[in-house]
């Protein structure tokens, strides 16, 4: 299990590291170093938890009842979560639990989104290639949050991870980090409203995954894990055999 947690301080805070690749990481890897390092602050570095994609999910709602501001720290895939970001939502926030009849657990939390984009600012705009403000890609984020009830504070979105220079990068982390040791002492959380109410219909619960449906999903995502990480390998001895040709 890849958490880890420092001793006093902001106590109460979650963050959910979430990259599938942390070696390429430019942005996130010092964000992630930056939330580690701030007392208090539990750090769950989610692939590395969870390399077969089997969540636990009852330690993930533990971990979360326990805190008051969830972090969701992590690049913009596809104008999404990457994949495993997005089966710990599937798994953790079940019904009943997270929202639903009896399901108040995360009730009054707060969320956070702190995303990185490959994009510069400029290409989120429908004259450029993201054709889209970024904020348009943000209600599923917002929406989960709130049929859970947790208030989705602000997002702070890192654009252009690539192209931006060390300064701006380290300029980032050193806002990130003050403001997971400030909270909940943010000036522009006195003016959010408290999450409006979504109460979702006895007519429309989910149906329930049976013993036999829930081994068979985590079948599925461990082989498909297994079969990535085996290709993975394969095209990386490829490439040295390649390079060794070349040289
Ligand atoms: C599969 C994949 C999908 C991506 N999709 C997007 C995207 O939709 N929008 C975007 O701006 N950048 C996208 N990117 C770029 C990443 O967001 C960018 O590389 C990342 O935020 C950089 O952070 P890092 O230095 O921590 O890896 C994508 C990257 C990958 C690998």
């Amino acid at each position: 299990m890849t958490t880890t947690t420092s001793t006093a301080g902001a106590d109460g805070i979650y963050v959910l590291a979430a990259h599938p690749h942390w070696r390429d990481s430019r942005v996130n890897r010092q964000l992630l170093a930056a939330a580690r390092a701030v007392p208090g602050v539990q750090v769950n570095d989610l692939y590395g938890s969870y390399p077969d994609f089997s969540i636990d999910v009852e330690a993930e709602q533990a971990r979360l009842a326990k805190a008051r501001l969830l972090v969701l720290l992590h690049p913009i895939q596809w104008y999404s979560a990457p994949p495993l970001q997005k089966l710990w939502f599937d798994d953790v926030l079940s019904y009943g639990w997270a929202y639903g009849r009896g399901g108040t657990a995360l009730q009054g939390k707060d969320c956070w989104l702190v995303a990185t984009t490959g994009g510069p600012d400029a290409s989120y705009h429908p004259q450029s290639y993201n054709r889209y403000f970024f904020d348009a890609f943000l209600p599923p984020y917002e929406q989960t949050a709130a049929l859970c009830g947790m208030r989705f504070l602000p997002p702070l979105v890192f654009h252009g991870a690539r192209s931006a220079s060390d300064a701006e990068v380290a300029a980032h982390v050193d806002v990130f980090a003050q403001r997971l040791g400030s909270y909940p002492q943010w000036p522009e959380l006195e003016e959010l409203d408290a999450c409006v109410a979504c109460p979702v219909p006895e007519t429309d619960r989910p149906a329930e995954l049976d013993d036999a449906d829930k081994a068979a999903s985590a079948a599925f995502y461990s082989a498909t894990a297994r079969g990535l990480a085996s290709m993975s390998a394969a095209n990386e001895e490829n490439n040295n055999n390649n390079e060794k040709g070349t040289a």
